[in-house]
């Protein structure tokens, strides 16, 4: 469980995030979602401790993030899997040798052992066969399983993903989804994902923290997100013609039941 609490994050004038707090539960699927340029990034970017907030804390199962020394928080990076807009593999290294890279950088593991535990984890996001290719060489949708399996190879805790589903076609963007929700049940990993993509929030989330402009805005459960009737969400969602005949209907049939 990572627990924000009143975080404040400006750069220089501008004040990008206005107290957030919010927890985000281990096993679940925890989704940031808001407009481009609402915080997004720079959140997650606070989260993982790459930038430092102006204020507020950050707590992950109890452990305050921003009062830790360099060496805490490396310890505390070798727990978190990341996986970022773009798939950002190494261009020059195999898929086997970009899964690899995470366990030759953080482990003393010998070449058979990290082989094996990169082959397991292509396998566990049903990547078999593409060992020896170049990420030049394969589909988007391919990448990001090479980008999934990297980000799982250190057996992580807490696992970001910003914009996991950008530049995926929509049915891609469903499989990937459903491969990080899958993951995060079967090793019990605290998720965070960021997306401003509908389609990921009622097929994944659990959990559901809307920002607008740098604030908390709203939070709830995908079901919740229905039959919200908080004005900026709402102008959010209804942004996504499919989702406003979905509300439609749903407000329909709550009036008639
Ligand atoms: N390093 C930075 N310096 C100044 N402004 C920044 C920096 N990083 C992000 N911002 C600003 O913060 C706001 C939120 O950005 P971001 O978190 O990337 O949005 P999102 O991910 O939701 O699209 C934007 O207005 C952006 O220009
Ligand atoms: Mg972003």
């Amino acid at each position: 469980m990572i627990e924000v609490q009143h975080l404040y994050k400006s750069f220089e004038e501008k004040e990008v995030l206005k107290d957030i707090s919010a927890i985000f539960e281990k096993g679940k699927t925890n989704l940031i979602i808001g407009r481009s340029g609402s915080g997004k990034t720079v959140l997650i970017k606070n989260l993982i401790g790459l930038i430092r907030p102006t204020s507020g804390e950050i707590l992950y199962d109890k452990r305050n993030l921003i009062a830790m020394a360099k060496k805490e928080l490396k310890t505390l990076r070798r727990e978190m899997g990341m996986l970022f807009q773009g798939s950002a593999l190494f261009d020059s290294m195999t898929v086997l040798e970009n899964v690899m890279f995470p366990l030759t950088m953080f482990t003393r593991n010998n070449w058979k052992e990290r082989e094996k535990r990169a082959k397991f984890c292509l396998e566990r996001v049903n990547l078999t066969d593409a060992d020896n290719l170049y990420p030049g060489e394969i589909s988007g949708g391919m990448m990001k399983r090479v980008a999934i399996a990297r980000a799982i190879a250190m057996n992580p805790d807490y696992l970001f993903c910003d914009e996991p589903n950008s530049g995926l076609d929509p049915k891609t963007s469903l499989l990937i989804d459903d491969l990080i929700h899958d993951i995060t049940k079967e090793y019990n990993i605290t998720t965070v994902i960021n997306t401003h993509d509908m389609n990921s929030v009622m097929n994944i989330g659990e959990k559901i923290m809307f920002i607008n402009e740098g604030r908390k805005a709203w939070e709830g459960t995908k079901d919740e997100i229905m039959t919200s009737t908080n004005t900026e969400l709402n102008d959010f969602v209804f942004a996504s013609d499919l989702f406003k005949k979905v509300k439609e209907v749903e407000n329909y049939n709550n009036e008639e039941g």
